[in-house]
């Protein structure tokens, strides 16, 4: 990407995410450079926002793709309201990326894969979570941590060695992020920044949403 954004260049923004994603990821300075904040709306319509780690990026269908827990609070915000906001921000980099779009569960074969491909520990860790239930203290937290690992009977020292494998919860899984509203920010002088925004129809079908008629874009004032 040049120093600018040039509005006839840019036929596809999902592609510049990916862009800007690979560009700080082989960088290699940020921990987490595909994480991004995701805001759900809860019954009352009050707003909800939190980070989550971007697994996938699918420039063609136009989603983006976190895991989590499916009963934690954002999963029932998104069960009730599947519209949500995101925000990826690469602060040494000038680059900002906002989204709008429709949460709907991955397959559930994606999710299984996904979920093969992380850490035992990381595993035992989804198996032993109610994700944003209270408990009483960290004790607590880690009991249950050990009586997951009872229950699937994993020694402790295989968490190092890594070697075995766990079902997916059924309370785990990917969501995708169907995405109608992209904007595309890029730092420049004065506070004086390029802002594309990008607008597509979308309609259900079968599980996906679908454009017809593609991405419109406008140029926004900084
Ligand atoms: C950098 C970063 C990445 C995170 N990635 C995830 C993630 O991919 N999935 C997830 O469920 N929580 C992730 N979390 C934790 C969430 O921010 C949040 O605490 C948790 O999902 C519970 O949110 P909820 O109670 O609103 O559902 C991440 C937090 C940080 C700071």
């Amino acid at each position: 990407m040049g120093m600018e954004l040039n509005q006839s260049d840019i036929l596809n923004p999902m592609k510049v995410l990916n862009d800007w994603m690979k560009e700080v990821s082989n960088d290699g300075k940020q921990p987490n450079p595909n994480c991004f904040s995701i805001a759900t709306t809860n019954r009352e319509g009050s707003s909800n926002a939190r980070m989550v780690l971007c697994k996938e990026i699918d420039i063609e269908d136009g989603y983006i793709v976190f895991y989590t827990n499916y009963n934690s609070t954002k999963a029932i915000e998104l069960d009730y309201q599947s519209e949500c906001s995101g925000v990826f921000h690469w602060d040494n980099y000038g680059y900002q990326v906002r989204i709008k779009g429709f949460a709907l569960k991955s397959p559930r074969d994606e999710s299984d894969d996904y979920f093969l491909s992380r850490s035992l520990g990381s595993q035992v860790a989804a198996w032993a979570s109610e994700q944003s239930n209270s408990i009483g203290n960290r004790k607590d937290l880690e009991k249950q941590f050990d009586a997951t690992l009872k229950k699937f009977n994993i020694k402790q020292k295989q968490l190092m060695e890594n070697d075995q494998k766990l079902p997916r919860p059924p309370f785990w899984g990917g969501y995708r992020i169907w995405i109608h509203e992209i904007e595309i920010w890029l730092n420049q002088n004065d506070r004086f920044h390029d802002r594309l925004l990008f607008q597509r129809d979308l309609s259900l079908k079968d599980g996906r949403y679908i454009s017809t008629k593609g991405w419109i874009k406008k140029r926004l004032q900084p």
